[in-house]
């Protein structure tokens, strides 16, 4: 049955090796440490893990760099402990998708010494080269501020190089079509050792044309095909989660009209305006950016997130809906990066705020699609802002109020723990929020598994129940003879609603609370007449709690 598509209903949590935990007690996270993690993560609910890169790297951008794809870094471990990590985590039901890091390399990967010293090398075309500087070079950074052009001189090769990102991560030309089949030799070569999937690094990137003359690159979406049908073909349930920033109207062209290209993308549209909305309780451009990023294959599925590892990427709002994000989140210089977007993780960013936390996180789990979350959010973790750039939210993974979090028995661990002030390990730490059952652990743990017993909102349509209200959100989804129905009140203030569920007939004068004791009964006019509490967020089930007696196997 087509509803066994398993990342419709996933619930992925991102975390990095290098910050989880550290079994070998070198001030560096591990396989060992994370594979001993799993019973942790599979307590807490979550159905895939997404792994950032851990090949082996100079690690000039924590990572993103890689000089070996075939590799486990020696400082995570080995093949060895990768393979005993998948494996524990198959046992628990958990898939594994890792970070596919394709547009670019190291400048230390052996192919691109090998470019770069030998233009005969094989290897010189799996690069990007001009003789002269192109005329375009200082556009088209990623990193603006930090990285001053797109095209750098190599003294060994005489030639200039094309670089997207930083200058040590020369691009691969991946129109090349031994590029290509590299890049399906890479895949091929982790779904052997267990992964279900990759996170695709940079999608339009990779897709894009390449070279000296190219002013805009054009996108090239019969690769993404290409990289699918080898996927669906060594194992089917592989899927690419495609990182690509992009504007709606070319959403199907990466999902493919037929759904033959991605099976998931990040909504970075929603993204954006969810955290316009919660920063000025009007709700109307998330409504909007719903709407547009609302059709898609049957197949294919939106990853929603609310932080990941990089900034909070802004430059889809006007200029003076960023100001307004900017001055409610992130007002002061140090919070801000590459001109675009707010560094902070999520929690400092609402102010430590357990309401708005709780509005935020219901948010994510209601959207439609299926929710991406980042290790640490569930205990409300903070920064660091004293390190630099995208650093600051990267920091180790807080388990308890031992030395250094439970992290590493290690005195100095690579990257430090926060300490002391209101984030510090010693009071935020998993050990400490499992005791209390109201902790954010806890309710996390609470939300994730009620979220896996409401398919609704991964496979159903939703409609947005209009209202003249901005600050609150309205919607709802049907999926085979059942609805749910999900309130959100972005506002400070409680606010008084009147709404009909909109199913029809008397089915929809009953909705039941599934996080809580008050259900609603639609008054003599078909109503629902409700005071939702300032942040307060309400998921329902419209009728009665027969739904499963109720649900249909198809439709
Ligand atoms: C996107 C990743 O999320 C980011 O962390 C990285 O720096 C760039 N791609 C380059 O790989
Ligand atoms: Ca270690």
């Amino acid at each position: 049955m087509i509803s066994d598509l398993w990342y419709k209903n996933a619930i992925i949590y991102c975390l990095s090796v290098g910050t989880y935990m550290d079994a070998n007690g070198d001030g560096i996270g591990d396989f060992r440490g994370l594979a001993r993690r799993l019973d942790y993560l599979h307590g807490l609910g979550i159905t895939a893990i997404w792994l950032m890169p851990f090949q082996t790297s100079p690690h000039r951008d924590d990572g993103y760099d890689v000089s070996d794809y075939y590799s486990v870094d020696p400082r995570y471990g080995t093949l060895g402990d990768f393979v005993d990590f998948t494996h524990g985590a198959k046992q628990r039901g958990i898939r594994v998708l890792i970070d596919l890091v394709v547009n670019h390399t190291s400048d230390q990967h052996p192919w691109f010494k090998e470019a770069r010293r030998d233009p005969d090398s094989k290897y010189r075309d799996w690069y990007v080269w001009s003789k002269k500087k192109p005329r375009h070079a200082n556009t088209g950074m990623v990193f603006p501020g930090v990285q001053k052009t797109t095209w750098s001189y190599d003294d060994q090769a005489r030639a200039f190089y094309f670089h997207r990102f930083y200058d040590f991560q020369p691009d691969l030309n991946t129109s090349h079509p031994e590029v290509q089949a590299e890049i399906l030799k890479i895949m091929g070569f982790w779904i052997q050792l267990g992964v279900s999937g990759f996170r695709m690094d940079a999608v339009p990137f990779v897709i894009g044309t390449k070279g000296a003359k190219v002013r805009k690159p054009k996108e090239q979406y019969d690769m993404l095909r290409y990289f699918r049908e080898f996927l669906q073909w060594r194992q089917g349930d592989c899927i690419v989660l495609a990182e690509a920033n992009v504007l709606p109207e070319t959403d199907m062209e990466y999902f493919g009209d037929d759904g033959d290209r991605m099976q998931m993308m990040f909504n970075f549209q929603v993204n954006q305006h969810l955290f316009y909305a919660l920063a000025t309780a009007d709700t109307r451009p998330l409504i909007k950016a719903m709407k547009a990023t609302k059709p898609r294959p049957a197949t294919a599925q939106w990853g929603q997130f609310l932080r990941n590892h990089d900034e909070l990427d802004l430059g889809r709002l006007t200029e003076e809906q960023r100001q307004r994000v900017f001055q409610a989140f992130g007002p002061e210089e140090s919070m801000q990066l590459y001109k675009r977007g707010i560094r902070r993780r999520l929690v400092p960013m609402l102010g430590g705020d357990r309401r708005r936390i709780e509005l935020a996180y219901s948010l994510l789990f209601t959207l439609p699609g299926t929710p991406v979350i980042r290790y640490g959010d569930e205990l409300g973790m903070g920064d660091d802002l004293s390190r630099e750039e995208r650093d600051c939210a990267r920091t180790p993974m807080q388990w308890s109020d031992e030395p250094h979090g439970g992290f590493t028995k290690h005195d100095k661990p690579v990257c430090p723990v926060i300490r002391a002030g209101p984030y510090g390990f010693e009071h935020v730490n998993a050990a400490i929020q499992r005791r209390y059952p109201d902790s954010l652990l806890n309710w996390t743990e609470r939300i994730i598994r009620m979220r896996k017993e409401v398919p609704e909102i991964g496979w159903g349509d939703f409609a947005v129940i209009p209202l003249r209200n901005p600050a609150i959100l309205v919607m709802r989804y049907d999926w085979r003879n059942n609805s749910v129905l999900l309130i959100h009140n972005l506002d400070a203030e409680p606010h008084e609603i009147s709404f009909a569920a909109g199913t029809g007939g008397e089915h929809g004068d009953v909705l039941v609370n599934l996080l809580g004791t008050e259900h609603s009964r639609a008054g003599h006019d078909g109503k629902h007449h409700l005071v939702i509490e300032g942040y307060g967020y309400r998921w329902y089930r419209v009728g009665g709690l027969d739904y499963l007696l109720r649900r249909t196997d198809i439709g």
